[in-house]
């Protein structure tokens, strides 16, 4: 089966957020001869592929999540030469290149949006409506970075919709030029030599024309996290959701697949059941990822096999499978608080590796990275500032990667960091953490290497045990390979039975951190173990 399988299923792709990567010329950006330079860093982890963060020219509102312009790279980052080179010496050490392509909206310093400003061709290139009569916006919806979802302009005498920042006015999916520039990027980009693409907010590539409100959240339905932003009170029903998304979706994944081997993936961050998030991979997108493993926060067997329940409604999807990325907090520190054990961190490896779907891994997750902390004046992403410090925004999990513990700022760049390195990840340099067997990145490594070398792992379907809590337990099976999976999610001793265990072949992962006996593995706080049977 695995020769036949596209690449992508089951296959691990690193996340690189290439600001913070490695900076090659002293001006604190990481940039892509930074990143070719850590490449055999990379490629040694055991993934299959990077996922770097937008790579083209931007403002900066929000940290390339506001494109000026497709065609190019971000000179930021390196020369158009400096790109193909990443490709080219990516491919040689058997990795592939995705790209991150924002085309839910753009910024507003594309020439696109700057000619929609004087109507005329573009003129329905982005969502434009009359405010009301008394110049507030013309419906309800809210941003999801707070406030109304619209701003008025002067230029036009009209709002337009920005589901983010008022300077990511949306692209109008409906008007055929926009659809057609847009596609036009994908195609561009794998003529190019890219094997795949992230899709930012692939939720939200359709509005409703009629412009009506969106629902409140039934009182019923609300929880605390309703209450974090003004927008979860709304569900975006009409400015994103659309359940005619999906033809979007297919016509994207189409274009790509007239390239061979190459593989689209998407984020959808709402309401993923009607958009087309959870559609087979020859209907929709390929794969995608929603957010219930990104925002929790408690540890136990039922946030994942609750996710695993809602997979399980879609048997036809593939899924992609991520607990960490740059927009939310890391997760030792999301799930094991400020004095997190580096137990937990080998834990979540452990459970990430062992996951059915395609693996997303973040810069510094290999790590046990714990989410850094910042003061106020050193923040950067735009929604850090509005409720610090009760929410302190992105930055935290954005800080530059620590290479060395031993050189200034940690080895990423020799100059001044965009972002300061944090102090509390020096210990976990990888100049230290290579040194040592039992080290997480260690551990990292010898878990993805028994990924590649199972199908099971990869492309096995998942099967979870009875077990009882804090031990969760599940089998993966392809053909004659079947891998038992085991984790202690508590930070007290436990022990976990089955008959499946009397045969068990234990792989080499972690540590030594579980013990079986005869029919009983006796499980350390935090254990992951990892047996054929
Ligand atoms: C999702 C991206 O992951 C996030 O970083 C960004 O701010 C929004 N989309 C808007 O593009
Ligand atoms: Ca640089």
């Amino acid at each position: 089966m695995s020769g036949r399988a596209p690449w992508w299923r089951g296959a691990t792709v690193y996340q690189v957020y290439v600001r913070s990567f490695a900076d090659s010329n002293g001006d604190g950006v990481g940039d892509f001869p930074g990143l070719i330079s850590k490449l055999d860093y990379v490629a040694a982890l055991g993934v299959d592929a990077i996922w770097l963060s937008p790579t083209h020219p931007s403002p900066n509102r929000d940290w390339g999540y506001d494109v000026s312009d497709y065609d190019i790279v971000n000179p930021e980052y390196g020369t158009e030469a400096d790109f193909d080179r990443l490709l080219k010496e990516a491919h040689a050490r058997g990795l592939r290149i995705m790209t991150d392509e924002v085309l839910a909206h753009t910024s507003d310093e594309h020439a696109w949006f700057v000619e929609s400003l004087k109507g005329g061709e573009k003129a329905d290139w982005y969502v434009w409506a009359p405010a009301r009569e008394d110049g507030t916006p013309p419906n309800n919806w809210l941003s999801a970075f707070g406030g109304p979802a619209w701003s008025y302009h002067p230029a036009r005498r009209a709002s337009y919709h920005h589901k983010f920042l008022r300077q990511q006015p949306k692209l109008n999916w409906r008007a055929d030029g926009a659809r057609a520039a847009a596609l036009a990027v994908l195609d561009s980009w794998l003529k190019r030599g890219v094997d795949g693409f992230r899709l930012d907010v692939a939720n939200a590539f359709l509005h409703d024309t009629a412009l009506r409100d969106n629902p409140a959240v039934p009182q019923s339905a609300r929880d605390a996290s309703y209450w974090s932003r003004a927008a979860n009170m709304q569900l975006h029903r009409r400015d994103s959701n659309l359940e005619d998304n999906l033809q979007v979706l297919n016509e994207i994944r189409m274009r790509v697949e007239r390239y061979p081997d190459r593989f689209v993936m998407g984020e959808f961050s709402e309401d993923p059941e009607r958009c087309g998030a959870f559609a087979s991979p020859s209907e929709g997108l390929h794969s995608g990822y929603s957010f219930p493993l990104l925002h929790a926060d408690k540890l136990g067997p039922e946030f994942i096999r609750d996710h695993y329940r809602t997979l399980a409604r879609f048997p036809a999807h593939w899924p992609s499978i991520a607990f960490s990325n740059h927009d939310v907090i890391r997760t030792v520190t999301r799930f094991g608080g400020e004095k997190a054990p580096p137990a937990l961190a080998r834990l979540l490896l452990a459970l990430l590796v062992a996951l059915r779907g395609t693996l997303l891994l973040y810069q510094g997750e290999e790590l046990g990275l714990p989410e850094a902390s910042l003061r106020r004046d050193q923040i950067r992403d735009p929604i850090g500032d509005l409720y610090y410090p009760l929410y302190r925004g992105r930055d935290g999990c954005r800080t530059p990667m620590p290479w060395d513990a031993a050189a200034p700022n940690l080895g990423f760049t020799t100059g001044s960091p965009w972002l300061p390195l944090a102090p509390e990840h020096r210990e976990l340099a990888p100049s230290l953490q290579e040194r040592d067997p039992q080290s997480t990145l260690s551990c990292a490594r010898r878990l993805l290497a028994a990924r590649r070398e199972s199908d099971a792992l990869r492309l096995g379907g998942i099967e979870f045990l009875d077990a009882p809590a804090p031990v969760l337990a599940f089998l993966r099976t392809c053909a004659n390979d079947r891998v038992l999976c085991a984790f202690n999610m508590s930070a007290d001793d436990v022990s976990f039975q089955s008959d499946l265990l009397r045969h068990a072949v234990p792989l080499p992962i972690c540590t030594d951190e579980s013990r079986i006996e005869g029919d009983v593995l006796a499980m350390n706080p935090y254990a992951a173990f990892f047996a054929h049977v």
